[in-house]
């Protein structure tokens, strides 16, 4: 019988350092891009790929998230009061109905190999998603969403598939990066995988990104791994693992990512969502269009 992907994990258990001091009691996972939280955008990829059990590996900053996705019970009564019907119905449907949330905690930050692990006890015996919530990636509007795309390959090759992107040559030793060998358009077997690797020694600049399809058998493989890199369980040595015993797969999606766990992917994606926002998207335009004097001083205005 074909085996479908039902569960998705999302590691929010990181320190978060890059965006200290905002990171000190929320997760970078929690910061909003426009009017939604990273974590919310990828609960959407993700239920729109056909998940219907969300994981969330939570550290030191453990009710931010639950409390997110939880019912807000005085919320809704004020809200309902005040006749916010339109604002009501944004903070109920937050988890649509017969959508399960389940809250694993990671007492001690010992790398994304070792989060995804501790999914373990929920996720079973079956193939599941990861999600990293700080690569926001834009949804295709003929293909859909990164890992409703990754789902329909996952239907069909039933092995673990890793979301790539090329990405430039000097940029490989931010990033896993693949040695592909292609097969069809946008897909290969992975050969090899590299956990960043200065461009030299580099075998691709297909650089894996936050989302995978994994089968279970890499909780037992990250078990069973020494420490790696930073002296965490690192995620791409229990792949590199998997990949000595099964075939594992790297798609290129289709959809701009935006890398919102650094400062600056953050703020362009928080300016292109706001340039698109149904409500406020045309008069942040023009505001762009009229104050560019002001973010860059030396460009030159109408007035000049
Ligand atoms: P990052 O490498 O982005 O680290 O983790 P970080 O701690 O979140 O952020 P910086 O680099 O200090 O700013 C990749 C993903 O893995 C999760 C993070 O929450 C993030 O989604 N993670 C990482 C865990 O859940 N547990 C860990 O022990 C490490």
């Amino acid at each position: 019988m074909k085996r479908q992907v039902r569960k998705a994990v999302f590691p929010v258990a990181g320190l978060g350092t890059r965006f200290l001091p905002a990171t000190k009691a929320s997760p970078k996972e929690m910061l909003p891009i426009v009017d939604k939280p990273l974590i919310q955008y990828g609960v959407e990829e993700a239920v729109a790929a056909g998940v219907d059990t969300l994981v969330f590996i939570i550290g030191r900053t453990k009710n931010a998230i639950a409390d997110h996705f939880d019912k807000a019970y005085e919320l809704e009564v004020e809200l309902e009061t005040r006749g916010k019907t339109d604002l009501l119905q944004i903070v109920r449907n937050i988890v649509p109905s017969g959508v399960e949330c389940v809250y694993v905690r990671q007492a001690e930050a010992l790398g994304l190999g070792h989060a995804v692990l501790c999914a373990r006890p929920v996720v079973g015996d079956e193939p599941f998603a990861v999600i990293l919530a700080d690569d926001l990636i834009e949804e295709d509007t003929r293909e859909g969403g990164a890992l409703s795309q990754m789902a329909r390959h996952f239907n069909k090759y039933q092995c673990s598939i890793l979301g790539v992107e090329r990405v430039p040559k000097e940029e490989t030793q931010k990033y896993g990066i693949v040695h592909p060998l292609p097969f069809a358009n946008r897909i290969s077997n992975v050969d090899s995988i590299v956990e960043k690797p200065k461009p030299e020694n580099a075998p691709s600049n297909l650089a894996v990104v936050g989302r995978y399809i994994l089968t279970p058998r890499i909780f037992d493989l990250l078990a069973t791994i020494p420490r790696g890199a930073g002296n965490e369980i690192q995620l791409t040595d229990g792949i590199a693992a998997l990949l000595g015993e099964e075939q594992v797969l790297a798609y290129e999606f289709s959809g701009r990512r935006h890398d919102c766990g650094s400062k600056l992917g953050y703020l362009v994606a928080t300016v292109e969502y706001g340039a698109r926002h149904p409500e406020l998207g045309e008069r942040f335009q023009a505001y762009l269009r009229a104050n560019a004097h002001r973010l860059d001083p030396s460009a030159s205005t109408t007035e000049d």
